[in-house]
């Protein structure tokens, strides 16, 4: 009996070891997760004192699921999220802060779990709420272990890369950490939507020996180099962003409040002039005119929120690590918003479509290009035909890509 104990722990020791050499020989450079608008959970613990509506929570003795909880979307309801979830500007500072009363943090920072579905409830993920999983999931099956070789930076993404110190700070930890965890071995990045930016606006500011010793490549999936026109609907009518029964003009107020949406508005350098983004009877407005779009719309401090974020990636500085662009192409993507008569601002427009992946106009997916020949890491790019925005993050041929990438 005892020496079949110890038979059986002498095996149990020998298949962990080459569970660990098949670990290391699978998992080859760690990676860190960065995701886009609407990537992150939020979680909120309220103590306020006025709210939208008498039946709105006003005080919670626990943090709850703010992002991404759809029973937070039913009708009248979501008055009380959008109350909870919007930003206030100071024009002194520029800066934005929450509502009072209202403490939100992002959990998980390091891990995967609050990137990899959106809705925090693990036993009711619904497909519509997969976020990296598919890509953690792969990940793991070669071999990665989730909040060790696999990592997530969830962030605030309601703001700009402006506001990001904290965060960034973070980053910095997160991928040094990830970097010694791993045997001393270089950080993949990924990112998606706006997490390119962000993750671009990071890399900017980092040493070039910095970069050199700890990050291998950025895998930028979706990347919103430009800007996009879609943008333009959050600030006008609103936008449901597909979810159902949700109706665009009652998100709008938390929407216009979101630095995010004014970093992500179609920038000077890919939109000219004479192209019209948003169309009403009394005026047109092209990328030249924002400032008359947000007096208009009676939202000037949105216009502040412009200027603050539109220089901080508008060069397309490079990023000085090497590339893998990502992204889908030929799908129906917002060209340009037609308010006709009596419908401006508060009626859902009519959408003029044009290349790219559904939300990102193709023009700035292909904004990592003008990187080729700029700096002496490599850029590499391949477009996925039809794969939509976000649906790209379960896409196969992505997938075995990445692996092409992290296993290099
Ligand atoms: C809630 O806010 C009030 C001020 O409005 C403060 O006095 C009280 O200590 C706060 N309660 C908690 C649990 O933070
Ligand atoms: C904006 O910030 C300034 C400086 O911190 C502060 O004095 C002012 O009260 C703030 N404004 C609002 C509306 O909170
Ligand atoms: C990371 O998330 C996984 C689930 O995805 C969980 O099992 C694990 O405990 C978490 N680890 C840490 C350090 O939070
Ligand atoms: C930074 O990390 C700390 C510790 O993990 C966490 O409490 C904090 O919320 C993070 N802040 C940001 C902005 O990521
Ligand atoms: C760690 O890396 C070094 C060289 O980079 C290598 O010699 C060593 O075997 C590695 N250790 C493990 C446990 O993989
Ligand atoms: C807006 O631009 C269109 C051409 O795109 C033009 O036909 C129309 O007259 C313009 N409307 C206004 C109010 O300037």
């Amino acid at each position: 009996m005892v020496a079949v104990g110890k038979m059986g722990s002498r095996l149990a020791v020998l298949l962990v070891i080459i569970c660990q050499l098949t670990t290391l020989l699978d998992a080859k450079y760690p990676v860190v997760l960065v995701p886009g608008d609407g990537g992150s959970q939020f979680l909120a613990k309220l103590n306020k004192t006025t709210g939208p509506h008498e039946f709105c929570r006003q005080k919670t003795a626990e943090y709850f699921n703010l992002w991404l909880n759809l029973e937070e979307l039913a009708p009248y309801v979501i008055d009380c999220f959008v109350d909870n979830m919007k930003l206030h500007y100071n024009a002194t500072t520029h800066t934005t802060s929450n509502t009072p009363g209202v403490d939100i943090v992002i959990p998980g920072f390091g891990n995967t779990s609050s990137v990899e579905w959106l809705d925090a409830d693990y036993f009711l993920h619904i497909s519509s709420t997969s976020y990296f999983a598919p890509i953690v999931e792969a990940l793991v099956k070669w071999g990665y272990k989730r909040g060790e070789s696999v990592r997530g930076a969830p962030y605030d993404f309601r703001k700009a890369p402006n506001e990001f110190g904290p965060f960034y700070n973070n980053l910095t930890n997160l991928i040094e950490d990830t970097f010694v965890r791993n045997n001393n071995t270089k950080v993949v990045l990924l990112a998606h939507s706006m997490g390119n930016p962000t993750t671009l606006y990071y890399l900017n500011h980092r040493p070039q020996v910095w970069k050199d010793k700890y990050i291998h490549s950025f895998i930028t999936i979706s990347g919103v180099w430009g800007g996009a026109v879609k943008p333009l609907r959050l600030f006008s009518a609103g936008d449901n962003l597909n979810v159902p029964f949700v109706e665009g003009i009652n998100v709008r107020e938390e929407q216009r409040s979101m630095p995010s949406s004014a970093f992500l508005m179609p920038s000077e350098n890919f939109w000219s002039a004479n192209e019209v983004l948003v169309s009403q009877p009394k005026r047109n407005y092209t990328v030249k005119d924002y400032k008359a779009f947000f007096t208009d719309l009676g939202i000037p401090d949105a216009y502040l929120m412009r200027q603050d974020t539109e220089n901080l990636v508008k060069d397309l500085t490079p990023p000085g690590v090497e590339i893998h662009c990502l992204h889908g192409i030929n799908m129906p993507t917002p060209l340009q918003f037609q308010f006709g008569e009596g419908m401006w601002p508060d009626t859902q427009p009519k959408v003029v479509t044009g290349n790219g992946d559904g939300t990102v106009n193709i023009r700035s997916l292909l904004g990592c290009l003008s990187w080729q020949g700029k700096q002496k890491q490599k850029v590499y790019h391949q477009t996925f035909p039809k794969a939509e925005h976000t649906e790209i993050l379960s896409n196969k041929d992505v997938i075995a890509y990445i692996k092409t990438v992290v296993n290099s």
